[in-house]
């Protein structure tokens, strides 16, 4: 009779553990939600008639920038994010309204950001309501992005500024994904020929024996040689900015959902080994750059933080060390949603979390909300909250 008593108790003690840390995820998760959802409402409501998209803020005020700036598009996207979230029809006005102001990139090839462009906004609203009238954007918006892809290279262009003969960033690695949705849609395999012809090259010349990555490689475009290796956002050409380990690691990740390729599994689990290994901060919120001279008095960024996140969740589904790269990415969340990186509801500018970098060296968004961070961080909430009901 005491063993069977002494059983109950072990095991309602253990259940009522278990379903106390199931109640906590959902609050932590909930509430983040809730905060990001008045925050973006607030944004909009905000900005609304000045046909402009949220980047920053500057001087105290937000940065608002056309549909030309490289980060137009993680606005709508977050929008659209909201919407998955809490089928809000609201969320889903605002979120139709600011992707269609993107709507004449699909004449411009002028950069190779138009993946971020044009996949985070019309990708999702594709992905989420079906729209056929944003079929042809997306398309014609592949057929612009594989323009900039150079035979000899073997890579895509990134910028047109600049004295680089032919400059390729490992941001670069984040417009495949729209390329690989090209050839799936279309069935034609020329852009996702050219999203892997520029990866394997990427590989080859971007990284490092320790699987740090170069920012800028230059190259040239007669015999298709590097000329030379280069920071432009980091702190030193040697450096490793942190968040551009993170797109990366984000990049190959979609590699391999991509194809099943192993080789693109192993160059992402290398590469979140990299950043596991020097991130150097308790919370793993990473400093700006992971050689930065000031460490531990540099600026952190929460972006390249959300964007490691993001991509260790979907990682972690690949992979027999699945639970270790998920939970390096639930503690990384758990961080960016607490008071020190998450706005409290009516401040920060209607931005969702606080404290990334843009561009250090150019003395450029320091210590800033940036778009990008909040959108990576709802998909990482996304994922997160996906990944947690199937456990
Ligand atoms: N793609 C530019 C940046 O990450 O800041």
């Amino acid at each position: 009779m005491k063993r069977r008593l002494l059983n109950f108790f072990v095991i309602a003690t253990f259940l009522s553990l278990f379903f106390s840390s199931c109640k906590n995820n959902a609050s932590w998760v909930d509430e983040s939600i809730e905060t990001a959802a008045y925050q973006l409402d607030m944004m909009a409501k905000e900005i609304s008639g000045k046909e402009k998209l949220p980047r920053s803020i500057r001087d105290g005020e937000i940065r608002l920038e056309d549909l030309y700036d490289w980060t137009s598009g993680f606005f709508p996207g977050s929008l659209w994010y909201m919407y998955e979230f809490t089928k809000d029809e609201m969320f889903k006005k605002q979120a139709v309204e600011y992707t269609d102001l993107l709507y004449n990139l699909k004449d411009y090839a002028g950069t190779h950001d138009l993946g971020f462009m044009v996949y985070c906004s019309y990708g999702n609203g594709f992905r989420l309501t079906g729209d056929t009238s944003y079929i042809h954007v997306m398309v014609e918006t592949s057929d612009n992005l594989i323009s900039r892809f150079n035979e000899k290279t073997g890579t895509i262009r990134s910028w047109d500024f600049g004295e680089w003969q032919f400059p390729v960033i490992i941001d670069n690695m984040m417009n495949l994904e729209l390329l690989f949705w090209a050839s799936d849609f279309t069935k034609n395999p020329v852009y996702r020929d050219v999203a892997l012809r520029h990866a394997d090259t990427t590989m080859k010349n971007h990284y490092r024996p320790d699987f740090s990555s170069y920012h800028v490689i230059d190259y040239d475009t007669i015999t298709g040689n590097v000329i030379a290796k280069q920071t432009f956002q980091g702190y030193a050409d040697e450096s490793a900015w942190a968040r551009g380990q993170a797109w990366g690691l984000y990049g190959y990740t979609v590699c391999y959902r991509a194809t099943g390729d192993e080789k693109y599994l192993r160059m992402a689990e290398n590469i979140a080994g990299f950043i596991m290994d020097n991130v150097k901060t308790e919370d793993l919120i990473p400093y700006w750059d992971y050689n930065a001279p000031d460490i531990p008095n540099a600026p952190r960024d929460a972006s390249a933080a959300a964007v490691t996140a993001s991509a260790l969740f979907e990682l972690s589904q690949y992979t027999k060390q699945g639970d270790k790269y998920f939970n390096y990415a639930e503690t990384v969340l758990k961080n960016l949603s607490g008071e020190q990186y998450l706005a409290k509801k009516g401040e920060n500018k209607g931005f969702i979390l606080m404290h990334s970098v843009g561009h250090l060296p150019a003395n450029s968004e320091i210590d800033t909300p940036l778009n990008y961070a909040d959108y990576y961080y709802l998909e990482s909430l996304m994922r997160y909250k996906n990944l947690i009901s199937k456990k």
